[in-house]
């Protein structure tokens, strides 16, 4: 596709996506906050019928909002459901994933040297997204759904699991997006198959002058508590394709679990405010536990061995490689030393940035997982891509540098 085409569409996908998840995400907060602050009314002190009323004052006009224990006597004509918010922010996350994963080549999808191929890693993507979804929902039918706290148990397991397998198989920087991607699309089944059409039966039970079954209202709930925590760890993931250092960490998957626990921890002591429940070890720890992740990640980068030293000798054959040795290093000549040489040529640069010169093949070897992680797997170098390096060169120089010609020279 046309390469500019393609950029409009990835700004305006990326922009209806942000439009349409902030619609959603801050009516689920607005929700979460209304319910964790209603207060029991004057007719109805022991909330038998109503869990309590809110009044409200903003932009000027006064609100008052009632909740009912299940459901009211009669329904009104109007009643309206929030549920394309939901809906809208799937389908625009779907046609981004498609726009800036699928269409633009496996340098983008699958580590240096991964012999899966595009199709393949497509494919784990999605099947990541729709198995996440069957096996998550299994789990909330299965006996296991029927304590919160077990509940919970299994879901932070197969969180886990799911996000150590896909960083195993794809790009660091494709198994974060598809790790918030496949918690996104569990968000998004709960609303879809559970929160509606169980409020719908509710309705339905309603207009055939039934009293509607509470336990239909209770499982939408829980589904919708799993929303909440799930919210702040999933917009983490969906800007974290700007972080090379985190995506690009060898222990990405505990990165990840680190900053996801972190997130939960936060939306926990945030819904416990507003009851005024919430214990004033949880901010402190949140902050620490943060702390804790950033230490950890700088500690363990400067002691792992680079991947493609680890890598060394996986797949491509050294006669190959070898003759790879020199394309790559033309590719670096046009696309970085301007910048990463001794001598820049570049305006505003008198020495190599960070000390980190490009100008042989052994300077590559000895920078190797920095450059995986900035120019192959991540695109935050050549900065800003001033000098326009292209997909293939990225996937061209992940290959070199996994190749056994790489390895060797890294082991001299
Ligand atoms: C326009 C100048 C420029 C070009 C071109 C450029 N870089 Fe850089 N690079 C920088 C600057 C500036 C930094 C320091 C960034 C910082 O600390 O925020 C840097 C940092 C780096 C780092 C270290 C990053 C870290 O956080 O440790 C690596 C690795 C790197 N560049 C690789 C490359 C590769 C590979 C290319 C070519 C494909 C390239 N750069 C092209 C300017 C450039």
């Amino acid at each position: 596709m046309d390469l500019a085409l393609l950029d409009w569409l990835n700004l305006i996908g990326r922009w209806i996506h942000l439009i349409v998840g902030i619609a959603w995400i801050g009516s689920s907060f607005y929700f979460v906050w209304q319910d964790n602050s209603l207060e029991p009314t004057a007719d109805d002190p022991d909330r038998k019928r109503l869990h309590g009323e809110i009044w409200m004052v903003h932009g000027g006009g006064f609100y008052h909002a009632k909740k009912y224990k299940v459901a009211p006597p009669d329904l009104p004509a109007h009643l309206h459901w929030f549920k394309w918010e939901a809906y809208s922010t799937w389908m625009s996350g779907m046609a981004l994933l498609a726009i800036v994963y699928y269409l633009s080549g496996p340098a983008i999808m699958l580590p240096p040297g991964s012999g899966l191929g595009h199709a393949g890693a497509v494919a784990v993507g999605l099947g990541a997204l729709a198995g996440g979804w069957i096996v998550y929902d299994l789990m909330c039918r299965s006996p296991l759904g029927r304590d919160d706290r077990w509940l919970a148990v299994g879901v932070v397991v197969f969180v886990t699991l799911l996000t150590w397998g896909l960083t195993q198989v794809l790009a660091g920087r494709a198994a974060f997006l598809h790790v918030g991607a496949t918690l996104g699309t569990i968000m998004v089944g709960n609303v879809f198959f559970v929160i509606i059409p169980n409020q719908r039966r509710m309705v339905d039970a309603m207009r055939r002058g039934e009293t509607p079954d509470p336990v239909l209202g209770l499982k939408g709930k829980q589904r919708s508590v799993h929303n909440t925590y799930f919210t702040l760890p999933v917009l983490f993931l969906m800007i974290s394709n700007h972080y090379p250092a985190l995506y690009g960490h060898p222990y990405s998957w505990a990165v990840l679990l680190g900053v996801g626990a972190v997130g939960a921890l936060v939306r926990h002591a945030f819904v416990l405010r507003h009851g005024g429940r919430m214990r004033g070890w949880m901010p402190p720890a949140a902050a620490a536990a943060m702390v804790a992740v950033m230490v950890a990640t700088a500690a363990s980068r400067s002691l792992a061995p680079t991947p493609a030293v680890a890598a060394g000798g996986a797949g491509a054959d050294a006669d190959a490689a070898d003759t790879l040795g020199p394309v790559v290093l033309r590719i670096v000549e046009q696309r970085c030393t301007a910048c990463h040489a001794a001598a820049p040529s570049f305006d505003g640069f008198d020495e190599a940035p960070k000390g980190i010169r490009l100008e042989t093949l052994a300077d590559l070897r000895q920078w190797s997982g920095p450059v995986i992680e900035q120019a192959v797997t991540g695109e935050a170098m050549p900065l800003g891509n001033v000098t326009d390096m292209q997909p293939e060169e990225r996937a061209l120089l992940g290959r070199w540098l996994s190749s056994p010609a790489a390895a060797q020279g890294a082991a001299r």
